[in-house]
C-alpha cells in the first residue's frame, strides 16, 4: 500500500440517463437519474483506493449540502479529505451530464463559481508521508508554484499531472513532473490527429517525462523517458454503458502501475484494462473487486 495525494477538483454530478442522445429543443424523458460524486482527481483517487492506495485528498469544498455529500462520498471511499479546504463563499462544482445508455457517451455541461485550490493551502500540507502526488491540470498559475515547490522540498517524491483539457499556459508545466497523461482531446486540440504525434511533440521539450496519450475506443499510447514507444489497444468490455470516469480510472491504473513496479507495457495495458471494465459498468462502485 502507497500514501497517494491527489490535488484537483470534486464535483457533484448529475447524471440523466438517455437511450438516445436528444436534439436540441426536444423534450425527452431520462431512464435513471444519479447524483454522485465526480471530478476528475476525485474518480481517480477513488479508483487507487479500491486499488489498495492510502488516499488523500487537497481540493476546494463549499460549505454547503453539496460540499458535504462530496465529502462523505470520498471519506465512505476510504479517501482522507482533511487537507481539503472548506469555504463559505462559493458553490460546489456541479456537472449535468447526459449519459447515452445506448454508447456510453456522456456529455457534461459543467458549472463552477468556487475559487481554486492554492499554493498557499499546499504548502500547508504535510507531505513527509507522500509516495505519490497527483495534479490535475488546471489553475495554471498556481500549479506551476506547487510543481515547484514540491520539487525542491520533497524530490523524492514522483509527481504526476494529468491534462485533460487545453488551458492557458500549460504547457508551462510539462517539465516539471514526472508522468503526463494527456487526453486524446487536448492532443486534437494540439492539432495532432493520433496520440503519438503528440507525445513525440512533448518528448522533444520536456524528455525527463514519461508520457502517457488515451485515445477512446483505439486505445492508449505511452513515450518513456528513454524514448521507447508502448501501444495498447483498447480492451472493449461486452458492452460500453458509461464512459464517465474512464480517463481519470485509466490515470489511477497507470499510477498504480508505478506504484506496484510494473514496466511501461504492462502499466499500459491495465490501465487499458480497467478503462474498459469502467466503461463497462456504470459508476465506479466495486470496479476493481468487480474483475479481480
Ligand atoms: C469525469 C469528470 C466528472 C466531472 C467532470 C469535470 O472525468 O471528472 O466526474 O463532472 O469530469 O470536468
Amino acid at each position: 500500500m502507497a500514501h497517494v495525494l491527489g490535488i484537483g477538483n470534486a464535483t457533484l454530478d448529475i447524471i440523466h440517463a438517455v437511450d438516445g442522445y436528444p436534439r436540441e429543443n426536444d423534450e425527452v424523458r431520462c431512464s435513471g437519474r444519479t447524483v454522485s460524486r465526480g471530478g476528475n482527481v476525485a474518480n481517480t483517487l477513488v479508483v487507487l483506493s479500491q486499488l489498495g492506495h492510502a488516499c488523500r485528498w487537497a481540493g476546494v469544498l463549499a460549505d454547503s449540502a453539496e460540499g458535504r455529500l462530496v465529502s462523505d462520498d470520498l471519506e465512505s471511499n476510504g479517501i482522507d479529505t482533511a487537507d481539503s479546504r472548506l469555504l463559505a463563499s462559493g458553490s460546489m462544482p456541479v456537472s449535468t451530464i447526459l449519459l447515452n445508455t445506448a454508447n456510453g457517451s456522456r456529455t457534461i455541461v459543467h458549472h463552477r463559481d468556487l475559487p481554486e485550490y492554492s499554493c498557499a493551502d499546499f504548502e500547508s500540507l504535510d507531505l513527509r508521508s507522500c509516495d505519490w502526488l497527483h495534479f490535475e491540470g488546471r489553475n495554471t498559475e498556481q500549479l506551476q508554484r506547487m510543481l515547484h515547490w514540491s520539487r525542491s522540498r520533497f524530490p523524492s517524491i514522483p509527481r504526476s499531472l494529468e491534462i485533460e483539457k487545453p488551458r492557458q499556459g500549460i504547457e508551462s508545466l510539462f517539465g516539471l513532473a514526472d508522468v503526463l497523461l494527456f487526453s486524446g482531446d487536448y492532443a486534437r486540440h494540439r492539432g495532432h490527429d493520433g496520440p503519438e504525434a503528440l507525445l513525440h511533440t512533448v518528448h522533444d521539450s520536456s524528455p525527463r517525462a514519461d508520457l502517457y496519450c488515451t485515445w477512446g475506443g483505439q486505445g492508449a499510447v505511452a513515450l518513456d523517458r528513454l524514448g521507447r514507444v508502448s501501444h495498447q489497444p483498447a480492451i472493449a468490455p461486452r458492452r460500453v454503458v458509461d464512459t464517465l470516469g474512464a480517463g481519470d480510472t485509466f490515470n489511477a491504473a497507470v499510477i498504480h502501475g508505478y506504484l506496484s513496479g510494473l514496466d511501461t507495457a504492462s502499466r499500459l495495458r491495465q490501465a487499458c484494462e480497467l478503462a474498459g471494465k469502467k466503461c463497462g459498468q456504470t459508476g465506479f462502485n466495486g470496479l476493481v473487486r468487480a474483475g479481480r
